[in-house]
């Protein structure tokens, strides 16, 4: 049994508290810290967000301790696993805090705001005992797990082309809106789009370069939109997109369409449709048999199997997700150059 304590009982954190209860024979969770009191005490009913979750709005959190203090929460003996689900510009200061204290950490994403703080969290873990990942959930998430085996075995043939998709109406829910201040979230493209940005480096690994547009929301001072290019030679033409700017009855799809040279896979969430293969020369689809798990459940499942079997954690490392802001900030960097960005 992992003891667990969330830091942050936001609309992350509630997510990853009802995992923690699906996985209640082999993790409780015994410490809760979040600045607001009612939070922390289990009343959720200000939480809000922008994926389907809207299960637990008042939660009997089983006498898990509250802690005002986070660093209170980290010094409990108790807590074996500090599970961070705070806003991102907190994410070092309290991983880097966690690791030093002998925790085990798993770190939601992005891994944090620049990359200079992703090495120094790097850093800390190399010299820790406990486990650490980035929840970059995506690689979780069973749709895109499929893709990814697609691509590794060959059974459509070459890769041709990579679409990824992330949609949203402009999050208005977050605690304070710390969401829609660039200096405490990155934007759209750190927050929202860093998501694709890791499964793209998952998928095909780092590209050579990357073109980027980018685009923002009247009034605003970051960018709420980007599309991108990355550049593999003799690779797969690759297109990405986020943008949180769409009107508020949109809501949120993410979207894939992978071509291979025999096949095309296509999936868009907010069609309510499953994944569907379109194999040349058929003129109906099929559909692949993936798990029914959320990509939430699997990495939480996934790294309490670190833990419990004493593995370091390879689906999602703590470098790849520093790549992956490192990557967000070069398209940054290309859409407000207007040039292509070498990637080191
Ligand atoms: N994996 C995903 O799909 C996904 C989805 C949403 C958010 N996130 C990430 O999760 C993190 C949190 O986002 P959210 O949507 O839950 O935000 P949120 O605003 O809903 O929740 C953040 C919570 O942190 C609390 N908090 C703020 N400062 C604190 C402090 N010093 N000590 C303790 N608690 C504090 C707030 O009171 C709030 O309850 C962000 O890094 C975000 O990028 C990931």
């Amino acid at each position: 049994m992992i003891n667990v304590g969330i830091i942050g009982a936001g609309f992350i954190g509630r997510n990853h508290f009802n995992q923690y209860e699906a996985l209640a024979e082999r993790a409780r969770v015994v410490a809760i810290s979040d600045r607001v009191e009612a939070r922390r005490l289990g009343d959720w009913s200000e939480v809000g967000g922008n994926v389907g979750d809207m299960q637990g709005t008042r939660r009997d959190l089983k006498g898990a301790k509250p802690y005002a203090d986070w660093r209170e929460l980290i010094a409990d003996p108790a807590v074996q696993m500090v599970d961070i689900c705070t806003p991102t510009y907190l994410h070092a200061e309290m991983a880097i805090a966690a690791l030093e204290a002998g925790k085990h950490v798993l770190c939601e994403k992005p891994m944090a705001l620049t990359v200079e703080e992703c090495d120094e969290m790097l850093k800390a873990a190399a010299k820790a005992k406990g486990k650490f990942m980035i929840a970059q959930c995506i690689r979780f998430w069973p749709e895109c797990a499929f893709v990814k085996q697609c691509i590794e075995d060959g059974r459509y043939g070459a890769l041709k082309a990579v679409n990824l998709r992330r949609q949203a109406s402009t999050p208005g829910y977050s605690f304070e809106n710390w969401l829609l201040d660039p200096s405490l979230s990155g934007g759209a493209i750190l927050d929202l789009h860093v998501h694709d940005v890791d499964y793209t480096l998952w998928l095909l690994g780092k590209p050579q370069a990357v073109t980027a547009q980018a685009a923002t929301r009247a009034g605003t001072n970051s960018y709420d939109r980007v599309h991108s290019l990355w550049h593999y030679p003799d690779g797969p033409v690759v297109q990405i997109e986020g943008f949180w700017d769409m009107p508020d009855g949109f809501g949120f799809n993410m979207g894939l369409t992978i071509l291979f040279e025999k096949a095309a896979i296509v999936w868009d969430l907010c069609t309510g449709k499953p994944m569907t293969v379109f194999r040349q020369g058929e003129k109906t689809g099929e559909v692949p048999e993936v798990g029914a798990n959320t990509g939430y459940f699997n990495e939480i499942e996934y790294f309490l199997d670190c833990i419990e079997k004493d593995r370091t954690p390879t689906v999602s490392t703590p470098q790849q997700s520093r790549d992956a802001v490192m990557i967000a900030l070069a398209e940054k960097q290309s859409a407000t150059t207007g040039k292509t960005v070498t990637i080191a």
